[in-house]
């Protein structure tokens, strides 16, 4: 029995892809992990399981007032601007939020409220004074990127407080040489101010035991999480003096909750905007030990806050705490890191005006989704091998075989799919493999599911060129031949049911050539004396000249020998 043939065991999911912040476009790692979540995403709708899954914009801190600034609107201005550009890039790749909100709302507001009230109340939070930067001329406190000067390693000039970009050091403010305010130029002051800290030292048993709940972090990134807390859980200042664009934190004069506090925050009050605009309560999802299982995606850069900063967060406020923190790794281009000043930076609406291919997008869902396995290792776009897994898979062998197969339906069969039986050794096969594809499905090896597809694929390919039924249509034994295609054309049902969550637009329009609408369970053979629609072919083969406006940049630096 499926999960979906049996409602007592739906099982209720809350996945979230992590919050790209709002000063910049979604780019082709945004999409990585948009596509990996969505993948997920729909694996367990088809199976008929009960999931929401939340994003938002995160809109608040440094960086988004700095680039306001630049621009030359309010953060109020460019955060409402970036979020249409986001929600409507996503939508370009089928990504499949239930909601895609913002962090700058007053749900967000409340809960970041309260969550630092119950911190306080389970005695969470200290106060310290530190010595910071402050512009006597603009009169505020200078956060690392509104200071600016010479790198104290390589020297080069006019590097921000934090990071040099010539060199790539980091550091604190006060290590710069000649600081300078970002803003009018002066030289800042040292000025004491008070801070707030959560202390994170005191939750350790909590934590450790947290992480090593299973399913809650993969092997590698526990050890590595594990040594974080062996070797000290530091305090976490969680205020920024004002002006801040962010939230004000009650009880104080001008002190703003730091972003990646009321960042997290967002996957809650966005899950509560959800209930309020569709129904439903937030502790249907948020309830401590409630029936919801929490599903986090994120870059391995930021599990620092997903595995300990925001676990302590929920569990003082008595939420639930994530069932799973799915990690992946970073995205490259042509074997280099992305990078904007070197041009190896593509943007997600790049990408689609670039490609000309109707199926641009979904070639780059297949082609991410057939190399994502539960591991937190980098992930490298190629041109070619983009070509080559979209053509072998997708044109090539299901493709293909779809298209022999319908094209028998139409021809000699009067638009239907045979009155005949199918094989049942092939049935048999593609039952084995439900198994382990759902099994691939739920632990994020989403490339062995592709394999797995291309494999049944060739089984079909094979078939369809040893039963020779041209030759059996000829020899005029048409039973004969229609047992072949309603074997291959079951097949084909089969391999969109198990590509649906990856390629949504190619089972569409399979399902709507066979006026289906599949579920899992329609993995099983059952077609047969069905009438078709108009036929379709999933897929056009990617060619080289498809890719050319795209890589060019890329190609001729490579070729100057600049990367
Ligand atoms: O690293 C980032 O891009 C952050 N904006 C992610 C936030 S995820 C969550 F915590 F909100
Ligand atoms: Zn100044």
């Amino acid at each position: 029995m499926t999960i979906a043939d049996d409602k007592k065991n739906r099982r209720r999911l809350l996945v979230t892809s992590a919050l790209p912040y709002a000063n910049g476009d979604i780019h082709l790692g945004h999409l990585l992990e948009a596509v990996m979540t969505d993948i997920f995403v729909r694996y367990h709708r088809l199976r008929g399981n009960e999931v929401l899954y939340v994003c938002a914009d995160d809109t608040h801190g440094t960086p988004v007032e700095l680039s306001a600034l630049n621009q030359g609107v309010t953060p109020e201005e460019l955060v409402g601007k970036v979020l249409e550009n986001h929600i409507r890039d996503y939508s370009k790749y089928d990504i499949s939020f239930d909601i895609f909100y913002t962090t700058h709302s007053e749900e967000n507001r409340k809960y970041a409220e309260l969550i630092y009230e119950n911190l306080r109340k389970k005695n969470l939070i200290v106060e310290r004074e530190i010595n910071q930067y402050y512009c006597e001329h603009d009169n505020r406190f200078l956060p690392d990127r509104f200071v600016v000067g010479t790198c104290p390693r390589c020297k080069a000039p006019n590097q921000y407080g934090d990071v040099c970009e010539a060199c790539g050091t980091t550091y604190e403010p006060t290590d710069v040489i000649d600081p300078a305010c970002k803003l009018c130029g002066n030289r800042p002051v040292m000025r004491a101010s008070t801070h707030i800290y959560v202390e994170l030292a005191k939750r350790e048993d909590f934590l450790r035991e947290f992480i090593n709940r299973p399913g809650v972090l993969q092997t590698d990134m526990k050890n590595f999480v594990k040594t974080w807390i062996d070797d000290g859980l530091r305090e976490w200042c969680i205020s920024r003096d004002g002006p801040y664009f962010g939230f004000k934190i009650p009880g104080t004069e001008n002190k703003y909750f730091y972003v990646w506090m009321d960042a997290p925050i967002g996957y809650l009050s966005s899950t509560e905007k959800y209930c309020k605009d569709n129904g439903g309560d937030v502790m249907d999802y948020w309830k401590k030990d409630g029936p919801c299982e929490v599903v986090h995606f994120i870059g391995k850069d930021i599990v620092y806050f997903h595995a300990l900063f925001w676990p302590v967060m929920l569990d003082s406020s008595d939420f639930a705490v994530p069932s799973s923190l799915r990690i992946h790794g970073f995205l490259n281009i042509q074997g280099e890191k992305m990078s904007k000043s070197r041009g190896t930076f593509i943007l997600a609406h790049e990408y689609i005006e670039k490609v000309e291919h109707p199926q641009a997008a979904e070639f780059l869902r297949f082609y991410y989704g057939s190399k994502l396995s539960p591991t937190s290792a980098d992930m490298d776009l190629n041109k070619e091998e983009l070509i080559t897994r979209v053509n072998t898979t997708l044109a090539n062998n299901i493709g293909n075989l779809h298209h022999r197969a319908m094209v028998f339906c139409e021809r000699y069969f009067d638009n239907r799919v045979p009155d005949a039986k199918w094989d049942e050794e092939i049935a048999a096969q593609v039952e084995t493999a439900a198994d382990e594809i759902a099994n691939w499905y739920e632990s994020g090896d989403f490339k062995l599911v592709a394999e797995k597809i291309q494999a049944l694929g060739s089984v079909g390919n094979k078939y369809f060129q040893d039963q020779k039924p041209w030759e059996l249509i000829k020899t005029g034994d048409k039973a004969a031949a229609g047992a072949v295609i309603v074997t291959c054309v079951n097949l084909i049902k089969a391999l969109a049911v198990f590509l649906k969550p990856i390629t949504p637009k190619i089972s569409a329009s399979f399902e709507k050539q066979l006026s289906l609408k599949l579920e899992w369970g329609d993995y099983r053979f059952s077609l047969s004396n069905h009438e078709i629609a108009a036929i379709e072919k999933l897929a056009v083969p990617f060619e080289e000249s498809h890719l050319s406006a795209l890589f060019a940049p890329i190609t001729d630096l490579q070729k100057t020998g600049e990367l």
